[in-house]
């Protein structure tokens, strides 16, 4: 597994059944069942040519009926399970797999490539409450990752833009997206021909920004 797996992999909790939603290889639902933090799994993707990769890779698992495969777009055929992984995708598909779901699973970790601010409001109005949001850098790379469990919560507006354990421990990742942000708007304020609203809207923007670092 790359670095972005291994840290996933990582924060995925202990479960009795676990899915692994637009699995694609099928790396993690192996290495969930490998290290025994889930007793079975589903895997799932919407293609079936991806599907078959996992297929192939849990073949063994598959036929001792530990693993079941469906192709379908995120949970809706998936059944009932007690932790779903969905990776890897973007954050409006996410937000349409959590919305669309007939079952949702007591606890859901997230890693969106975007928009993980709609992320975060959307899964608290679906009725989960964030326990850890973090940034975390792999091969040139910052991603967002989320762990959700099913209760009641109330996110701040720094909290949806930012992310709760982002806030809370400043971590060394994090701040560096911040300055890497920070730079990339110094370098934007450098050409003169820049129009006067954007010029301010990007000192105000570093000004926020360099707050949190
Ligand atoms: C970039 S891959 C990520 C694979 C893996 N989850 C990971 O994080 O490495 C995205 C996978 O999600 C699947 N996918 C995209 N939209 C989906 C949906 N609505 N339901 C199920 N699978 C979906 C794609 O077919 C693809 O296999």
């Amino acid at each position: 597994m790359n670095k972005r797996l291994t840290e996933i992999f990582s924060v995925l909790p202990d479960c009795d059944t676990f899915a692994d939603v637009g699995c694609d290889h099928g790396y993690m639902t192996l290495a969930m069942l490998k290290a025994g933090k889930c007793k079975r799994a589903i895997i799932s993707d919407i293609s079936e040519k991806c599907l078959q990769k996992a297929r192939e890779l849990l073949s063994g698992y598959i036929l001792d009926g530990r693993v079941d495969s469906v192709v379908c777009d995120g949970l809706e055929k998936v059944g009932k399970c007690d932790l779903a992984l969905i990776a890897g995708m973007g954050g409006e598909e996410i937000i349409s797999i959590v919305k669309n779901a007939p079952h949702l699973p007591e606890n859901l970790v997230l890693q969106p490539m975007k928009n993980v601010d709609k992320v975060r409001v959307a899964c608290v109005e679906a009725g989960y409450r964030i326990e850890k949001d973090y940034v975390f850098f792999a091969s040139g790379i910052y991603y967002n990752l989320i762990l959700l469990q099913k209760g009641e919560d109330k996110l701040s507006q720094e909290e949806i833009e930012f992310g709760r354990t982002n806030l809370l421990e400043k971590g060394g990742d994090f701040k560096a997206m911040l300055y890497q942000e920070i730079e990339k708007y110094k370098v934007f304020l450098n050409n003169d021909s820049l129009p006067k609203e954007s010029r301010a809207e990007m000192q105000a923007r570093i000004e926020k920004l360099e707050r949190y670092v």
